[in-house]
């Protein structure tokens, strides 16, 4: 192949090492929502090589080969496969786990924690000694106790070792208010926060339409139009929380499992990790004391909004305003996430 080209002198093409550290990404799973994440990562351009790993080889080898053959649509990324986390892994910046089992229709994703444990104790120690600066993004179900699972066997700082809690959870949460409202999703800020799942925490306080929080406003002015009036109803807002909290379900139903809103949500998460973007994304960090409800003795993982960067997670908004309603519920959330948390022992 060099032949191809005319050769250029040193003195024309001199080859210096690329000026930036370059970017390796290892996704363990390559199943529905690893190569959702991996997808998205590649037309992001955010990597510079991507590892695929796998129990079945010839599985992650297909998915692999079907990644390559886009080369020509994609800036150039290398990527490898195979089952060895140790070889394939090393000095990777960023170690996202999606292996695992999933949920069937019907099944909580709490219901996959004993099998998805005994996963995690062969995958998390390896990965976490063939990449010991590595931050780790956890996905599997359930996400907040296997973040809290992986902090434990990674012997990781808390700060690089995050869950993608609630992030999809917000994702739904906007796409139902801007439906709502009629505005683009992109102009809603609105926060879920957290458990990933049954119990996860619509904080309306934080819901806001270009700067302006959207209750404080309705309230002021329901009275004066009718759709104000019908967006501020509080039956129509409950419903929003319950479709956000049904979304999975109702995926799952209907294809059997999710992953393109969760491949969009992990490589946000990724970007924003991995180009030290400081942005505030709703995932799951180690909660102790920063919440009332979370005494400073209890270890577990929730989601709370936190300013991500290339360091993992560099900041937590503790001071939450929150209505009574919602600290109860947060603190049924965080009770919960305990329970499993604490019986596991680690
Ligand atoms: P899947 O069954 O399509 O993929 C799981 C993959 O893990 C399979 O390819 C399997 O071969 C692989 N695997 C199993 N044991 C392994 C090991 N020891 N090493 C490497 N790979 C191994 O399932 P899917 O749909 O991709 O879901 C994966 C996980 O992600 C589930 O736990 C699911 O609940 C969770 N999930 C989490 C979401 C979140 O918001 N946190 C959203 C969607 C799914
Ligand atoms: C979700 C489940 C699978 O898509 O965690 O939210």
């Amino acid at each position: 192949p060099s032949t191809f080209f005319r050769q250029l002198t040193l003195s024309e093409c001199d080859e210096r090492p690329p000026r930036r550290r370059l970017i390796k990404i290892s996704v363990i799973g390559a199943g529905n929502v690893g190569m959702a994440i991996a997808q998205t990562i590649l037309t992001q351009d955010l990597a510079d090589e991507i590892v695929l790993v796998d129990a079945v080889a010839d599985k992650v080898r297909g998915e692999m080969l079907d990644l390559q053959h886009a080369a020509a649509f994609l800036p150039r990324v290398n990527i490898v496969s195979g089952t060895d986390i140790a070889s394939l892994t090393r000095s990777s910046d960023l170690v996202i786990v999606t292996a695992g089992a999933r949920q069937i229709p019907g099944e909580t994703r709490l219901n996959l924690l004993q099998r998805n444990v005994s996963l995690f104790r062969r995958i998390v120690p390896a990965a976490a000694e063939a990449s010991p600066e590595s931050l780790l993004l956890i996905v599997s179900n359930p996400v907040d106790v296997l973040t809290y699972v992986a902090w434990k066997l990674s012997g990781f700082p808390a700060s690089r070792v995050i869950g993608s809690g609630t992030n999809l959870d917000s994702s739904r949460f906007r796409f139902l208010l801007a439906e709502h409202l009629e505005v683009s999703a992109q102009d809603v800020q609105a926060y879920m926060v957290g458990e990933h799942g049954d119990s996860s925490v619509a904080l309306w306080s934080s819901i806001s339409v270009a700067g302006m929080p959207v209750l404080a406003h309705l309230q002021r002015n329901h009275r004066s139009s009718a759709a104000a009036a019908k967006a501020f109803d509080a039956a129509a807002l409950e419903g929003i929380r319950r479709a956000v909290v049904g979304s999975a379900y109702e995926v799952i139903k209907l294809k059997g499992y999710t992953s393109w809103a969760i491949g969009y949500s992990v490589a946000s998460i990724a970007w924003s990790l991995l180009r030290d973007q400081r942005r505030i994304h709703p995932v799951s960090v180690l909660a102790k004391g920063l919440v009332r409800g979370v005494p400073a003795d209890r270890e577990l993982f929730l989601s709370l909004p936190a300013r991500l960067g290339r360091a993992g997670v560099i900041g937590v908004a503790a001071e939450l305003e929150l209505t009574e309603e919602e600290e109860k519920r947060l603190r049924v959330s965080a009770d919960t996430l305990w329970g499993y948390c604490h019986a596991l022992g680690l």
